[in-house]
């Protein structure tokens, strides 16, 4: 058993902590006890999570005397929808879910998402605590308050910030995940390095390899993951600014999900690892930094077992034009222009909108 680590997100009024630890889902009445008016909770998760995790979960609450009611969802991205938050909410209100009340939110980045925006919605704005099953969620989803759901017209596209109050980050329950899952998470974790922290990229190329099985080493690169994404979300809350960095990879990484239809052709998380590598032959491209960044980048993405390349991903992909238009869906537009996040180096993101469309294009097309 290994001590748990807090990370504090210090945003005055709506500040909280990330615990981070093996074995706080079966301390979870304990840690979620002083923040509730009452001792009751409303738990939502799907199918997939309940059947792993939420009898330790309603069994901790009930040791420290709270009452715990449950809404089971379907597992997968197509949860992320306005008919299930219409049924979440409706199911919050029908437990008499009150604005001193607290929602818990047990599963991976499509729970998290879904019900911190029903909480968000909910009497105009209930608290929730996450609790995070997947590597993805932990170092990234369930941190930072971006909550929402998918359109038909792109991912996440609606939504709203809403902090949670609490995000219980139980490392042990990352030993359930099948060797893809967590590889598709640790694409998040590479991503810390690789946008502002070169010595920690080292640090992961030292022992990445070996989070899987050496509990100590993934509460390390979870707790700092979590540091580094705290940090920046506490300088830039609502994405003004510097939180963009956060979406390296993604430009790529988005349309490529898009193009495969959000399907387990391509998880998340794979799709930002590809995009990493992208962007980074982006900038080499553009020579804003040296061969040696993109290369670095390919050879930890393959040291891991990680796709890396266009060509990994199984079935035909849409040609290069049509993937720039997807990638035309992006958050990050201004006035039409697509902005992507490129770096000086390992370590060394900033946002550009200044890339050519045949440049791109030359990177898409060596990519396959
Ligand atoms: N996942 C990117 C962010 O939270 O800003």
């Amino acid at each position: 058993m290994t001590e748990a680590v807090t990370v504090h997100v210090p945003l005055g009024a709506r500040a909280y902590d990330v615990r981070i630890g093996a074995g706080l889902l079966e301390r979870a009445g304990a840690e979620i006890a002083p923040l509730l008016a009452r001792p009751r909770v409303a738990v939502v998760t799907d199918a997939s999570v309940a059947d792993l995790h939420l009898a330790p979960l309603q069994a901790a609450l009930a040791a420290e005397g709270i009452a715990s009611e449950v809404l089971v969802l379907p597992a997968g991205e197509g949860t992320k929808s306005w008919p299930h938050l219409q049924n979440c909410v409706e199911w919050l209100l029908e437990q008499q879910v009150e604005r001193r009340d607290i929602v818990l939110a047990l599963g991976g980045g499509v729970i998290g998402d879904l019900v911190g925006f029903a909480a968000a919605i909910l009497r105009r704005g209930v608290r929730f605590v996450q609790l995070p099953t997947t590597l993805l969620a932990q170092v990234d989803s369930s941190v930072g308050g971006k909550t929402g759901i998918n359109s038909t017209r792109g991912k996440n596209l609606i939504g709203a910030f809403h902090q949670p109050s609490l995000v219980l980050a139980d490392i042990a329950v990352l030993d359930t995940l099948s060797p893809r899952d967590f590889l598709a998470g640790y694409g998040e974790v590479a991503k810390y390095g690789l946008l502002g922290d070169a010595e920690f990229f080292g640090w992961l190329e030292a022992h990445g390899p070996r989070l899987r099985e050496d509990r100590r080493l993934r509460q390390q690169a979870v707790a700092h993951s979590v540091a580094m994404k705290a940090a920046i979300v506490t300088r830039d809350e609502t994405e003004q600014g510097e939180r963009a960095l956060l979406n390296l990879g993604h430009t790529f990484g988005h349309a490529l999900e898009a193009a495969t239809g959000y399907s387990d052709r391509l998880l998340h998380g794979e799709g930002v690892a590809i995009g990493c590598a992208l962007a980074f032959d982006l900038s080499a491209r553009m020579g804003l930094c040296p061969q040696e960044a993109p290369s670095r980048v390919l050879a930890h993405l393959r040291q891991m077992n990680m796709p890396a390349r266009l060509s990994e991903i199984p079935g035909q992909l849409p040609d290069d034009r049509d993937l720039i238009a997807l990638m035309g869906q992006d958050k990050k537009v201004v006035d039409g222009q697509l902005r992507f996040v490129l770096a000086r180096g390992i370590g060394e993101a900033f946002v550009s909108d200044a890339v050519e469309q045949d440049v791109l294009e030359a990177v898409l097309r060596d990519a396959r």
